[in-house]
């Protein structure tokens, strides 16, 4: 039987996209800024999809005032899809070069992704390879997620493992209806790369961001029920400095910001 800690995950209500982006960023500002004094190299774990656009938004504007530098920041995302190139526009390595990469000339040496063109057989080598890149940065400070409508964070779809580390996964049938209008006329991938909730929750904070009714069954679930495989968010409970940043939407009815 798993418990939660009384503490966390911690409920951070805001007004919008807008506001969260601004919490987000100044943490990373403080983060970056006591990285540089203790001479090392912040690491950030980045996610994809339409909750963390803000973000991406408001950290280009900050670099480029002036206000923020990310000169040395590492970057590891959490996921892929399985069978796209970087090269190939409905990828999230292509989705991050546009977002975030090209605007601020992310240097690829500093920043990582799973390849999704890896054959099978080679896959559980760069599954590895990948857990091996990030403890050789020193772990991840603060790592970003979104969480999908059944509860699954980064590609860890529901019946994923507190233990689970980076690997290859099948989509639930939620997820691949989600990413449809982006693959139309083609079918979504069936399967993909993640961290797993392992390396996850191995990050130093953990900012889970929501926005929607859409996303209130799920956090819901994430925020009281009991732990377990049916909501990998779920498991965030466990972590000693998660927090869930909502709307009003998702969080539901009594929420004040
Ligand atoms: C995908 C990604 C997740 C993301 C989720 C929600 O499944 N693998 O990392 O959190 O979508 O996406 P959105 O933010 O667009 O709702």
């Amino acid at each position: 039987m798993l418990h939660r800690q009384s503490a966390s995950p911690r409920v951070v209500l805001v007004q919008d996209p807008a506001a969260a982006a601004r919490l987000v960023v100044d943490e990373i500002a403080d983060l970056c800024a006591r990285c540089r004094a203790e001479g090392r190299a912040p690491v950030l774990g980045l996610s994809t999809g339409r909750t963390p656009v803000a973000i991406y938004g408001e950290l280009i504007r900050r670099v480029r005032e002036g206000g923020l530098d990310l000169g040395h920041a590492v970057a590891f995302n959490l996921d892929e899809y399985e069978g796209l190139s970087s090269s190939d526009p409905r990828s999230f390595a292509a989705w991050m070069e546009r977002v975030l990469f090209d605007p601020l000339e992310w240097p690829r040496s500093r920043r990582h992704i799973p390849d999704g063109t890896v054959r099978p057989a080679d896959q559980g080598a760069q599954c590895a390879a990948y857990e091996a890149a990030i403890r050789a940065a020193g772990g991840i400070d603060l790592q970003l997620l979104g969480i999908g409508r059944n509860g699954h964070i980064g590609f860890n779809e529901p019946g994923s493992d507190l233990h689970s580390r980076t690997r290859c996964v099948e989509l639930d049938r939620s997820t691949r209806e989600d990413a449809a209008a982006d693959f139309f006329p083609e079918d979504p991938p069936r399967r993909a790369i993640t961290m797993g909730i392992a390396t996850i929750c191995e990050a130093r904070r953990v900012r889970l961001l929501a926005f929607g009714a859409h996303k209130r069954a799920a956090i819901q679930r994430a925020l009281s029920g009991p732990l377990g495989e049916d909501c990998p968010a779920s498991f965030l409970a466990l972590h000693p400095d998660a927090r869930f940043l909502l709307d009003g939407a998702a969080h539901g009815p009594g929420a004040q910001s």
